[in-house]
C-alpha cells in the first residue's frame, strides 16, 4: 500500500552525502550509495532542532535525533515538555528557530510539499468537521495532498477503522472514539510514509486505548513508521520499539524499548539487619550486595529474568555467617521510576 522510498540523487545531495566526501572515494561511495535502498537512511533526520516562541520561551532545546524506517517511536514526556512543538516543525505547522529536519532525505522548509505529503497527522485535538461524512472527509484529504483518488485505500482504511459501515452519516453523529478514529482514517488516506499520533489515547477508555495499540501493529506490518507520543509509559511499553524521553524541551533519553524493559527486570532485595553491619564480608563481594541506612540495611539487586536469582544460597550464606535480619522487602524498579526519576533530575539542574 505504501511507495517504496526511491533512491534519488537529489536526496543524497541533501543529505550531504555527495558534498561532504572527496574524490576519488566520493564516485565510488556516491554510487554504493545510490545503488543500495533507501531504507537503510533515517526516515526522520531532526539535527539541533530549537524552537522559541514569540513569547521568549523556549520549548525546544536543541533537539538531535534519527527516527528509522518501520520502527514505532515513543516520545514520552509531561505536560509541556515539548512534543506537540516538536512534532509541530516536523509537520511545517511551526517554525523552528533553528536546526533542520530531513524527512525522507528532504528539508522540511525548502521540500515542505513532498516532505508534507510523506507525514500523516493526527492532532492531539479532535478537530472534525462535522457537517461531512467520513467518506467525503477522506477524500478530500487526499485530494488535498494532490493524490489522484483511490477508492480502493480509502476503502480499506476506513474498514480497517471499523469506520466503514459509517462512512455515508453525519461525522457528528459519530461518537468520541469513531470520531478519533476517523482522525487517523483521514490522516492515512493520501498514503503516508509516516504517521504522527498525538497523544492518541488521551482520555480514551481502556477498551478503545487496547484496539489503538492492535491498530498501530497493524500499521507497523503495512510498513508506516508511527511516532507517538504519550504522558503513559504503559502506552510505550505496549507499543514502541524505541523509547525517547522529553523533559523542558531537552531529549534526555533515547533507548531500545527492550533495554528499558531489561531496567525493570531489575529487583531489589533490602533486608533489615538485626545488628549494624560495619562491613560486607569478602565472601559477598562477588554479588555486589551493598550496606545502606548506616549499616542497618543490606541491598542486593538481582535480574528477575534470570534463571537462578541467587537468593536462597545468599539467605543460607548469611545464616552461616551469622547475619540475621527482622525483615525482608523486595522492590521492582519499574519504568515508571525510570521515567520519573529522569524528569526529575532534570528539574533539579
Ligand atoms: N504558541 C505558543 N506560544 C508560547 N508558548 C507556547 C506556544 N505553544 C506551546 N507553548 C509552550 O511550549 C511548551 C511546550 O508545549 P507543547 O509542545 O505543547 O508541550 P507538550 O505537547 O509536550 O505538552 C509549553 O510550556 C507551552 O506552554
Ligand atoms: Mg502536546
Amino acid at each position: 500500500m505504501f511507495a517504496p522510498p526511491q533512491p534519488h540523487a537529489k536526496a543524497a545531495a541533501a543529505l550531504g552525502l555527495i558534498a561532504r566526501c572527496k574524490p576519488p572515494m566520493c564516485s565510488v561511495l556516491t554510487a554504493r550509495r545510490l545503488q543500495r535502498p533507501f531504507v537503510t537512511d533515517p526516515i526522520i533526520s531532526i539535527q539541533g532542532l530549537t524552537k522559541t516562541y514569540a513569547s521568549g520561551f523556549q520549548a525546544l532545546k536543541g533537539i538531535d535525533l534519527d527516527i528509522r524506517e518501520g520502527e514505532i517511536f515513543a516520545l514520552l514526556g509531561p505536560n509541556g515538555a515539548g512534543k506537540t512543538t516538536l512534532i509541530s516543525i516536523i509537520c511545517g505547522i511551526v517554525t523552528a528557530s533553528a536546526g533542520r529536519v530531513l524527512v525522507g532525505g528532504y528539508d522540511i522548509v525548502r521540500d515542505y510539499r513532498k516532505t508534507r505529503a510523506m507525514i500523516g497527522l493526527v492532532p492531539q485535538e479532535l478537530a472534525t468537521d462535522s457537517f461531512e461524512t467520513p467518506l467525503a472527509t477522506c477524500r478530500y484529504s487526499r485530494g488535498l495532498f494532490g493524490r489522484k483518488p483511490n477508492p480502493a485505500h480509502i476503502e480499506k482504511t476506513l474498514k480497517q477503522l471499523s469506520l466503514w459501515d459509517k462512512r455515508n452519516g453525519m461525522i457528528m453523529a459519530l461518537s468520541g472514539g469513531m470520531k478519533r478514529r476517523l482522525m487517523i482514517a483521514k490522516a492515512l488516506s493520501h498514503e503516508p510514509r509516516v504517521l504522527f499520533l498525538d497523544e492518541p489515547t488521551a482520555g480514551v477508555d481502556v477498551e478503545l486505548r487496547k484496539d489503538m495499540w492492535a491498530l498501530v501493529e497493524e500499521l507497523r506490518r503495512d510498513g508506516v513508521t508511527i511516532i507517538l507520543t504519550t504522558h503513559y509509559i504503559e502506552e510505550a511499553e505496549a507499543m514502541a520499539d524505541r523509547v525517547g524521553v522529553i523533559n523542558h524541551g531537552d531529549l534526555i533519553l533515547v533507548e531500545e524499548k527492550a533495554a528499558l524493559m531489561q531496567k525493570m527486570g531489575q529487583k531489589r532485595m533490602v533486608l533489615d539487619l538485626t545488628e549494624p553491619l560495619a562491613a560486607i564480608p569478602n565472601r559477598f563481594t562477588a554479588l555486589g550486595l551493598e550496606l545502606a541506612n548506616e549499616g542497618r540495611q543490606l541491598v542486593y539487586t538481582y535480574d528477575t529474568q534470570a534463571e537462578r536469582t541467587g537468593i536462597t544460597s545468599l539467605l543460607s550464606d548469611l545464616r552461616d555467617e551469622g547475619i540475621r535480619f527482622r525483615d525482608l522487602t523486595t522492590k521492582q524498579s519499574s519504568l515508571e521510576e525510570i521515567f520519573v526519576s529522569l524528569v526529575h533530575a532534570g528539574d533539579v539542574s
